[in-house]
């Protein structure tokens, strides 16, 4: 029987994700239909969407940009959420919640809501052979990816955080949420600065911001380097990278992240295991091609 996702969005046209999982089902062999859905900007249309996609037997839906936020909102009054969408305040994943269903919870208020952003990234910074345990990290953004990282970094080991940003506040506040949010964040463990003033040796750098999709570039301390380098964007040139590559660092854009948070979506949609470096090298060629 073939199972049925979508992706909501607005844009989605661009979406790959319809590209990525009709391959992660192949490698599964299993049936499925992955579409874009596309939904006006307000949080009723949003919702209106969900139900009828889980009331019409829908499987399982990824959610981006603008709505991961209003998803986090939707699970929070209708159904649940996991420790990592908790903490993010933002949900990329949407399944039912099969125990309140079997209560007799209607679906529309079974809805779950999981955040497989952070996961992603720490499994590609694996599969690249980048130590995370033990290491000294430096992260430069405040915004929601920045906050969607954080509780994965830390679980995966690393022992220092330093978070930057052009609004130190910003910094700050967020440090102080996620340290009360959860138990695994220890503020003393996060230190943080203005991006300006970021300086010394890191064993990586990971740039947060969407400073990449304007023209902007970030105020780099003379003094600041690192053994690798990583931006959670990808599909253009990143003078983020550009700028540490030059300087000796591993450096990786985000679309291994993509495709690991992707694999993490499927895995607990359909419980199918994704060897996630073969689906990378069979999309890079299909790109390539
Ligand atoms: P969100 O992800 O929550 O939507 P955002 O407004 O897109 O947030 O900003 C994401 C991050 O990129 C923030 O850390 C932001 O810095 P501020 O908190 O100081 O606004 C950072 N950012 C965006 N443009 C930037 C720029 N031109 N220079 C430096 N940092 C920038």
């Amino acid at each position: 029987m073939t199972q049925h996702f979508i992706v909501i969005g607005n844009p989605i046209a661009h979406s790959k994700s319809p590209k990525i999982h009709t391959l992660f089902a192949e490698q599964a062999g299993i049936d499925i239909s992955y579409h874009r859905q596309y939904c006006p900007d307000d949080e009723a249309s949003f919702t209106a969407v969900v139900e009828a996609f889980f009331c019409g037997g829908g499987m399982g839906a990824n959610v981006t940009v603008p709505f991961k936020q209003v998803a986090y909102d939707c699970c929070l009054s209708r159904g649940g959420l996991s420790e990592h969408a908790n903490v993010a305040g933002a949900v990329n994943t949407l399944l039912l919640d099969k125990s309140l269903l079997d209560k007799g919870v209607p679906v529309t208020q079974a809805l779950y809501g999981d955040n497989t952003d952070g996961q992603g990234l720490v499994n590609h910074m694996s599969s690249l052979g980048w130590p995370l345990a033990g290491a000294r990290v430096a992260l430069i953004g405040a915004g929601g990816a920045a906050r969607g990282v954080i509780l994965p970094l830390i679980e995966a080991g690393v022992t220092r955080l330093t978070l930057a940003n052009r609004t130190l506040s910003k910094a700050t506040a967020l440090v102080t949420e996620l340290s009360s949010a959860s138990a695994t964040i220890d503020k003393h463990q996060i230190e943080t600065c203005r991006t300006a003033d970021l300086s010394g040796s890191f064993d990586m750098i990971i740039n947060a911001t969407s400073i990449g999709l304007s023209d902007d570039k970030l105020p780099l301390h003379d003094d600041l380097s690192c053994q690798h380098a990583y931006d959670l964007m990808y599909g253009r040139a990143l003078p983020f990278l550009q700028h540490f590559a030059a300087r000796g660092a591993q450096i990786s854009d985000g679309y291994g992240m993509l495709i690991g948070q992707a694999a993490l979506s499927f895995e607990r949609w359909t419980g199918h295991c994704i060897d996630v470096e073969k689906a990378t090298a069979m999309l890079t060629e299909s790109t390539e091609k």
